[in-house]
C-alpha cells in the first residue's frame, strides 16, 4: 500500500548503485513509477541492461563496480549528461555470504568491506558535485548487522556499521544542502540476501518466529521507505537509519505467546 501520489518524483533524477536486482531494483522501479528518470548500475552489463528494460524505456542501465572510484564516477557523469543533475542517489551494492571468522580469508573480509563500506563512500563522494543542491537526498542501504553482532557475519557487521557512520557524518557535513539517510531492511522475501543468509527451511522457520511482525518483508515495502526519505514529507529528516524490518531490530520476539490468556 502506498500513501504517495502519482507524479511525486516527476522532474527528479535518481541513480541507484547496485540497482540491477533485488531490493535496489525494486526501489528504482518505484522511483520511475512516481515519475523520476532513473539509472541503475551493477557490475554485470547484461544484467544492468535487462534491469533498465524492466524499469522502462527511458531508464539507463550502466556497468560499474562500486569498488572502482573512477568507474562509478564515470557512470554518474553519464547519468547527468543524459538526465541532468541528480536529485536522489541510493548506495545499495553489497556482497555477503555466511562464513566463520576463523575460516575466513583476509581477502574475503576485505572484499565485503570494499563493496559495502568503501563502495558507499565512493558512490556518495563521487556524486557530491553532480547533485542538484539544495534538496538532494542520499540513501544508503544498510542492515541489522550494523548494530547487532551476528555469528558468521564479521565482514558484513563491520562493513554495515561503517555504512551507518558514513550516513551520520555526511548528514553533518553536507546539511543543509543534502540530506543523507539509511534504510535497514529486515529479512526480505525473494531476495539474494535471504537466499544466502537463510539457506535452509530450518533456519528460515527459526528466523521467521523471531520477527515481531511474524512475516518476511517485501521489496515493495523497502521501496516505500525510500520514497518517504527522498520526498518532501522527510525534508527535516537527515542522519537517520530507518528500520524497515517488521521490528526485527528490537530483538527476538519468540516468547511473545508465553503467558497468553493468563491476563
Ligand atoms: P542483490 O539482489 O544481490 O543486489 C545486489 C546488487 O548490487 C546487484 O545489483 C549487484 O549486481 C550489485 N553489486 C554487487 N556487487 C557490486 C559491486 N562491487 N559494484 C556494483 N554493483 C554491485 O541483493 P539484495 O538481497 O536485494 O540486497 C540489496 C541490499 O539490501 C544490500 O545492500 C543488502 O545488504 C541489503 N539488505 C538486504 C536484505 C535482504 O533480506 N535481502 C536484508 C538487509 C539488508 P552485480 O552482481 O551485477 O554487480
Ligand atoms: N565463504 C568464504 N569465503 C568466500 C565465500 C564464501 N561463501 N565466497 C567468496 N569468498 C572469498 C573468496 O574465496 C575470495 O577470497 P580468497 O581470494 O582468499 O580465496 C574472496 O571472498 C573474494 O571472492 P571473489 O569471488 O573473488 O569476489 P568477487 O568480488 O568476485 O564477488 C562476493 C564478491 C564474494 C561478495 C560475491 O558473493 C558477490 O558478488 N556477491 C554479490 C551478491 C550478494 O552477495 N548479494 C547479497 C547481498 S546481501
Amino acid at each position: 500500500m502506498s500513501a504517495f501520489k502519482d507524479g511525486l518524483l516527476a522532474g527528479k533524477t535518481a541513480f541507484v548503485a547496485g540497482g540491477t536486482s533485488g531490493i535496489n531494483l525494486g526501489i528504482a522501479k518505484r522511483f520511475a513509477e512516481l515519475g523520476a528518470r532513473v539509472a541503475v548500475a551493477g557490475r554485470d552489463p547484461d544484467k544492468a541492461r535487462r534491469a533498465a528494460e524492466s524499469i522502462g524505456p527511458d531508464a539507463l542501465g550502466l556497468s560499474a563496480d562500486v569498488r572502482d572510484y573512477a568507474a562509478i564516477r564515470a557512470a554518474m557523469e553519464q547519468v547527468t549528461e543524459a538526465f541532468g543533475a541528480m536529485d536522489i542517489v541510493v548506495s545499495g551494492a553489497a556482497g555477503n555470504f555466511l562464513a566463520p571468522a576463523a575460516a575466513m580469508s583476509a581477502n574475503a573480509f576485505k572484499t565485503v568491506v570494499d563493496i559495502d563500506l568503501n563502495g558507499t563512500f565512493n558512490v556518495f563522494r563521487g556524486c557530491y558535485d553532480l547533485l542538484n543542491k539544495p534538496g538532494a537526498s542520499l540513501i544508503a542501504i544498510t542492515a541489522g548487522q550494523a548494530v547487532n553482532a551476528m555469528p558468521l557475519q564479521i565482514h558484513a557487521c563491520a562493513a554495515k556499521a561503517g555504512v551507518n557512520q558514513v550516513v551520520r557524518v555526511l548528514a553533518m557535513e553536507w546539511g543543509p544542502e543534502v540530506r543523507v539517510n539509511g534504510i535497514s531492511p529486515g529479512p526480505i522475501e525473494d531476495t539474494e540476501g535471504m537466499a544466502r543468509l537463510a539457506p535452509d527451511p530450518t533456519t528460515r522457520a527459526r528466523h521467521h518466529e523471531r520477527i515481531p511482525m511474524r512475516r518476511w518483508g517485501r521489496i515493495a515495502e523497502v521501496a516505500e521507505a525510500a520514497v518517504f526519505l527522498c520526498s518532501p514529507s522527510a525534508e527535516y529528516v537527515t542522519g537517520t537509519i530507518l528500520d524497515c524490518d517488521g521490528g526485527s531490530q528490537l530483538g527476538d520476539a519468540t516468547r511473545r505467546d508465553v503467558g497468553k490468556g493468563l491476563a
